[in-house]
């Protein structure tokens, strides 16, 4: 029994002696990978809001120029020229009412929160008698066009920074699209819709005149 005993007990001694070497061992690596590890999130952590800062202005500048651009955040303006035509006037109407919170749409209407919006396509921008715009609105004198409606109800807040316009804008291009073409509508003489833009492939081959070929 003795025997047994004392091998047990010299067996568990080296086998201890064993494992406090090589936890050890084990223990001084981890400690080390999670040094380095420390080391390197905090390294990554300063850099990655510099990164992001500077990825933001880039989209953002590709979304003013009104490009085509494939960057996941800057949208495709529409070819008004077909899209207009095909237009739910009467879903944009509705939308309409979101902004007739602070605006009049109607002819001579009064100006509320926000300027009278009759005739908005085609009429110069911030130039409506009586109302009081920021200086953000008036630094530009332009003509609303399709384009810039499209883009302003988009973000207001991102097309005019600094407008006291107070709406978020809205999402949909659809929606925008609708309320555009009701807009339209409310002037005396609508602007315009473009003709549609020719088909791509089309485009290199034909420079051949209109020439309708027998009627
Ligand atoms: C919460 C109130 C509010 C809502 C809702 C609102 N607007 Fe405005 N809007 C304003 C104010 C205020 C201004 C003047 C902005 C400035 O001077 O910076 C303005 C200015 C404008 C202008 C510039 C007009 C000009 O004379 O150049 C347009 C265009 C416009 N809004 C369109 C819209 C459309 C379209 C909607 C609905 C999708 C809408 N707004 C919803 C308050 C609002």
């Amino acid at each position: 029994m003795g025997n047994v005993a004392r091998h047990f007990g010299a067996s568990d001694l080296m086998d201890s002696w064993t494992f406090n070497k090589i936890a050890g061992a084990v223990l001084g690596t981890l400690i080390l990978v999670l040094v380095i590890n420390f080391a390197t999130e905090a390294l990554f952590e300063v850099e990655k809001p510099a990164k992001e800062a500077y990825h933001v202005e880039g989209v953002v500048e590709t979304a003013s120029t009104g490009g085509a651009s494939a960057t996941p955040a800057a949208e495709t303006i529409p070819d008004w020229g077909t899209v207009l035509p095909k237009a739910d006037v009467n879903a944009g109407k509705d939308i309409a009412t979101r902004c007739q919170q602070c605006h009049d749409i109607s002819k001579g209407g009064p100006n509320k929160i926000g300027p009278e919006l009759w005739g908005l396509l085609g009429r110069p921008r911030a130039t409506e008698a009586g109302f009081s715009y920021s200086s953000a609105m008036s630094a530009d004198h332009n003509p609303w066009t399709y384009d810039k409606l499209f883009q302003f109800t988009h973000q207001p807040q991102s097309f005019v920074p600094g407008t006291k316009m107070s709406f978020a804008g809205l999402r949909s291009a659809d929606d925008r699209i609708n309320l555009i073409a009701y807009l339209r509508t409310q002037e005396d003489t609508p602007e315009a819709i473009p003709a549609p833009a020719p088909a791509k492939p089309a485009a290199p081959a034909a420079p051949a005149p209109a020439t309708p070929p027998k009627k």
